[in-house]
């Protein structure tokens, strides 16, 4: 029989989204905590008196918060050697490394590589679930999960559909897009913590042939994920706006073309016209924020207030290879600051709730990931707010467990992660 295992620490989780400072209510914290996992799964979390764990082997983390593992939302694996590229915008960064760059993934070998060190990077950076695209290639999906399922890890992520406006090694078809979705759907949807996502990458790369069969595909395999990109640059809405003109908007293209559900996730969602908003109200479609590349690639100023004053809660990402880091913390980091331009505020109670339980729930998959909650998958990550000598000098006038959370979203990367736990196994070495 597997034994049980006991991890000692400070442990924090959270039931819904803090509405503020104030709003300690939303959060699990128990300073004198434990979490005891049975079989990968979390068997109960909270005091550590209250855990009944007589046999278990004792993991002791203490005095390090434990909280539940972050997730990623979009990001791009084969763009793992484009990050820090640089170039004018969206389009010219797009054509100039980012393309030619994916053309690479044809080749297994090459794909293998890659995967290793995309996961490497995301587990360091104590990122434990992640939702991502592929290049054209059938093979780079493949290789994508298959190295995720190798590790234990709930991913989600697909094969990107591109068949116009792209160098011509990166073109599939509409049919051909078609064919090879459906076959790695049969192949790894539901296959342990996998699932798909039916990725056309956007609507300047797909004709309309291919936004009408990623429809079919969403219609024939409607607990599938499909992700996209929206209104991250002018000149990338301009021309959307030409290649679609009898659409009303952007959004308005693939809400036509059937993409838009609960399960749909639309990278950036930066400039949206009201009638937008109205579209992801009521199809329940997520924006996903990404703050590092929405700044690194002068994208624009993701309003997040005018999304939740509709009910709306979007996911965040990093969008590697625009994005500019692995760390979900330095997303953090970098959204307080998007948000500190508009005049919004980002809590830090509020910031780990969205990397963890929030993001979560855009993938409605709460109760797998993103909590602590019993039943949960055991994918945790432990944090020092100690972790370099600035990190403590500064650690040493903390009072609260805001200003910790705090100090770790701005400071912290992934010297912070003192340890990631897949379905209850440590990944990082020491
Ligand atoms: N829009 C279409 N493809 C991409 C991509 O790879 N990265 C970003 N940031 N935006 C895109
Ligand atoms: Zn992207």
């Amino acid at each position: 029989m597997m034994t049980d295992k006991l991890f000692l620490g400070r442990v924090l989780s959270f039931d819904r989204r803090p509405e503020g400072a104030e709003d300690e209510a939303a959060l699990s914290y128990h300073a004198d905590g434990a979490v005891l996992v049975r079989g990968g799964r979390i068997a109960a979390a909270g005091e550590r008196a209250d855990i009944d764990a007589a046999d278990a082997e004792i993991i002791d983390h203490r005095p390090h918060l434990i909280v539940p593992g972050f997730i990623d939302t979009h990001l791009h694996f084969p763009q793992v050697q484009v990050l820090a590229s640089w170039g004018r915008d969206l389009l010219d960064w797009l054509n100039t490394y980012t393309f030619p760059e994916e053309t690479r993934y044809a080749d297994p070998e090459h794909c293998a590589a890659m995967a290793k060190g995309f996961y490497d990077g995301l587990l360091r950076n104590g990122t434990t679930s992640a939702v991502a695209y592929g290049s054209v290639h059938a093979t780079s999906a493949e290789a994508m999960l298959s190295e995720a399922e190798a590790r234990g890890m709930c991913m989600i992520g697909g094969k990107v559909m591109m068949d116009c406006h792209a160098p011509e090694q990166l073109l599939d078809t509409a049919e051909q897009g078609y064919e090879d979705s459906k076959a790695l759907i049969a192949r790894w949807h539901g296959r342990g913590r996998i699932r798909y996502a039916i990725t056309p990458r956007f609507a300047l790369t797909s004709t309309p042939a291919q936004l009408e069969a990623a429809g079919a595909l969403c219609a024939e395999h409607p607990d599938c994920y499909l992700q996209t990109h929206v209104n991250e640059n002018l000149a990338e809405i301009d021309r959307a706006a030409e290649l679609y003109p009898e659409d009303h908007d952007y959004l308005g293209i693939y809400e036509r073309f059937g993409l838009l559900s609960e399960r749909a996730l639309l990278g950036h969602a930066i400039h949206m016209k009201p009638r937008e908003r109205d579209v992801l109200e009521a199809t329940g479609a997520k924006p996903v924020f990404c703050p590092t590349s929405n700044l690194f690639l002068g994208s624009g100023l993701y309003d997040d207030a005018a999304m939740r004053a509709r009910g709306i809660a979007g996911a965040i990402a990093t969008d590697i290879g625009g994005g500019t880091s692995y760390s979900m913390l330095q997303t953090l980091s970098e959204g307080y600051k998007v948000l500190q331009l508009q005049g919004q505020q980002m809590h830090p109670y509020q910031a780990f709730d969205w990397i963890t339980r929030g993001n979560a729930e855009a993938l409605g998959l709460r109760g797998e990931i993103g909590t602590l909650e019993a039943g949960s998958a055991a994918d945790m990550v432990v944090l020092d707010c100690r972790a370099t000598p600035e990190m403590a000098l500064r650690a040493a006038r903390i009072e609260t467990l805001a200003e910790e959370l705090f100090l770790l979203m701005i400071m912290g990367d992934d010297r912070a992660i003192a340890q990631t736990y897949v379905g209850g196994a440590a990944q990082k070495e020491g």
